[in-house]
């Protein structure tokens, strides 16, 4: 198995207590608003690596059109079990067949994409923004670049975590093509951007 298949594994196992615990429908919601200012009202919202469906749901209330993918199948099983009233499917982002999203949310995934896959994970959102379109990603930052396996859910099972420098991830949304809108710190190592297209 590599290591992006252990990550999905372990994610399929703990689904519930990580739902449970950090899958609360309030959470962060102040990032949530920084977000949509910068939207047009009713655009389609693509909410990649949903888990349990919470900003979906959010951003569903707010008027948006959205879709919450994640390649866990038991993360969507809970996402829709507990808003039903939103859009969800079980897909990574490469399978989206939808394009034109005004809107990207990618929140608490990038450090589970290698140093590898993150170029053409983010060069992916970009095609399926539309022209202006916007996208709040949360990124993990360190003084070096570098990945490991981590028991992350003390399950015995190893997740892919990711760090990446300022430096590197500032050169990597350039060559892309994003321009920042806006950025700051969350809590810790993570951080925030919000880049346009
Ligand atoms: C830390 S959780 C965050 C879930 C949700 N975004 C939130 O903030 O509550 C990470 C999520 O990323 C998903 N994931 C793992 N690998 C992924 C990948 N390659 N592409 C998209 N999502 C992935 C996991 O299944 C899991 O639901």
């Amino acid at each position: 198995m590599n290591d992006s298949k252990r990550t999905l594994a372990s994610y399929n196992k703990t689904a519930k207590e990580y739902v449970a615990n950090f899958g609360q429908y309030k959470w962060d919601k102040s990032l949530h608003n920084l977000f949509i200012q910068n939207i047009a009202k009713g655009v389609s919202i693509l909410d990649v690596g949903c888990g349990g469906g919470q900003d979906s749901e959010f951003f569903r209330r707010k008027g948006f059109l959205q879709l919450g993918i994640d390649p866990s199948h038991q993360m969507i099983k809970i996402a829709q079990k507990r808003f039903p009233k939103c859009q969800f499917k079980v897909q990574n982002i490469f399978s989206v067949k939808k394009s034109n999203f005004g809107g990207i949310w990618c929140h608490r995934v990038f450090h589970h994409i290698s140093l590898k896959e993150q170029s053409r994970f983010l060069q992916r959102i970009y095609s399926l923004l539309k022209d202006r379109g916007v996208l709040f990603i949360s990124v993990r930052h360190n003084r070096n670049d570098e990945e490991s396996m981590i028991d992350m859910h003390e399950t015995g099972d190893l997740i892919l975590q990711k760090n990446i420098t300022k430096k590197t991830f500032s050169e990597l949304i350039k060559k892309i093509g994003f321009k920042i809108i806006s950025k700051g710190e969350i809590s810790g190592k993570w951080n925030y951007y919000i880049l346009e297209k």
